[in-house]
């Protein structure tokens, strides 16, 4: 085999406005540059205290069941949902977006029957329907998407649909991936049992050490398991021997990235989470201004709009994907085109954590607008800027 010759790395300068991951804001690299101590070192066990410290205060929770797991968000939503589901549970999960159906599939491959509650992609679901399901199938566990990245959808009501699943004694799962630190979501408070999310989106971190927590009921179904979780990797009844009081060894925790999630949410806790869950607000209704003054339309009306990821109709005449090819040749730009039900019919604006500033929206709103006016929409990027500068009070 010859010697491969690979250069010096040099990755484009990109503005990330997708759907994650998020720009990674500049204290959080630099966390990741500072050297590395042992994953069982003493100073390293006081960070992983200060980690779930942070977590519960981001969680809006006291859970003391709150870790960042070694892996992406699929890692803390397999670990919630392999762990909480044992062989012959049944889980009620949503047919309305993407991660409605990784779900699913993580519930089978953990030995559950899988039912589902219904709604149309780019729509939430109707606590009517979530009664309904659970007088039908009475589940043992509920999940749902509060943030659905596929669709751009905010699913509100949470507090509704968790007194619906307690009135049946069934445990509630939240995937918080795309709202985690940047849309409000108050884990006690909404009685959510266990939350899972991931720290490249509203976090502003890169991947790779992902937030769940669980509340002292969930825990305990989880400890009772008759057989033990079916990943090794991820079965909470070892990881906890890590977390937990012992902090003995399980696997070797990728000690930069709990730095980097350490950085991300000091920047959380230094802004305010609720001063976030605001600007967050306000970055993106100045970018919804802007492409709405544009003669755009969202997908999602104003009651379940998502913040965090914004779901714009593709408008008449125009090919998604050579948008979103000349932002990222002309403009160094990532949008994303939609997924599954919404292939071809929107376009996915994050507008998330670090990206979530001025710059990046009046960027994003005019360099969308030279885009869909060169590919021949009819556009009025001028009015979209001027709406955009407006709420941005520039
Ligand atoms: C809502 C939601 N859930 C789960 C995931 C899975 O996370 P990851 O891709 O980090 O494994 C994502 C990723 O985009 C997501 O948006």
């Amino acid at each position: 085999m010859d010697k491969p010759d690979v250069g010096e790395l040099t990755p484009p300068d990109r503005t990330l406005m997708g759907p994650g991951p998020s720009e990674v804001h500049p204290r959080v690299l630099r966390a990741m540059s500072t050297p590395l101590v042992g994953h069982l070192d003493p100073s390293f066990v006081e960070i992983m205290d200060e980690v779930q410290d942070l977590l519960r205060y981001t969680f809006r929770t006291d859970n003391q069941w709150t870790i960042p797991v070694s892996g992406t968000g699929s890692a803390s939503m397999e670990t919630a949902i392999g762990n909480l589901v044992e062989p012959g549970d049944t889980m009620l999960v949503p047919t309305n977006g993407y991660f409605g159906g990784r779900m699913a599939s993580m519930a089978e491959r953990a030995g559950g029957e899988v039912v589902h509650v219904d709604a149309p992609w780019g729509e939430p679901l109707d606590p009517a329907d979530v009664a309904a399901a659970f007088d039908e199938h009475q589940p043992d566990v509920f999940g749902f998407v509060h943030a659905e990245t596929s669709t751009g959808v905010l699913q509100p009501d949470v507090a509704e649909l968790t007194a619906i699943a307690h009135e049946h004694d069934a445990y509630v799962v939240a995937d918080t991936v795309t709202s985690l630190g940047g849309v409000e979501m108050r884990v006690d408070e909404w009685d959510v049992d266990v939350a899972y999310a991931g720290p490249q989106k509203c976090l502003s971190c890169p991947p790779g050490a992902s937030p769940l927590t669980l509340n002292d009921r969930a825990m305990a179904k989880v400890l009772d398991r008759e057989e033990p979780a079916r990943s090794w990797y991820l079965d909470l009844s070892l990881l906890e021997g890590y977390w937990g009081d012992e902090r003995a060894y399980h696997h070797t925790a990728p000690i930069t990235n709990v730095y980097a999630l350490r950085e991300a949410l000091r920047l959380v806790a230094e802004e305010g989470i609720e001063a976030r869950w605001d600007r967050h607000r306000e970055m993106a209704g100045a970018l919804k201004s802007g492409v709405e003054a544009m003669g755009l339309e969202m997908n999602a009306p104003e009651e379940y709009w998502l913040p965090s990821l914004n779901a714009v109709r593709v408008p008449d005449g125009v090919e998604d994907t050579d948008v979103t090819a000349y932002l990222l040749d002309q403009y160094d730009l990532e949008i994303a085109t939609g997924l599954g039900d919404l292939d071809g019919e929107i376009f996915r604006i994050g507008c998330m954590g670090y990206s979530a500033r001025p710059e990046t929206v009046s960027y994003l709103v005019s360099a969308l607008g030279d885009a869909l006016r060169e590919f021949g929409a009819d556009v009025d990027v001028e009015a979209g800027l001027a709406a955009t500068s407006r709420k941005l009070g520039e």
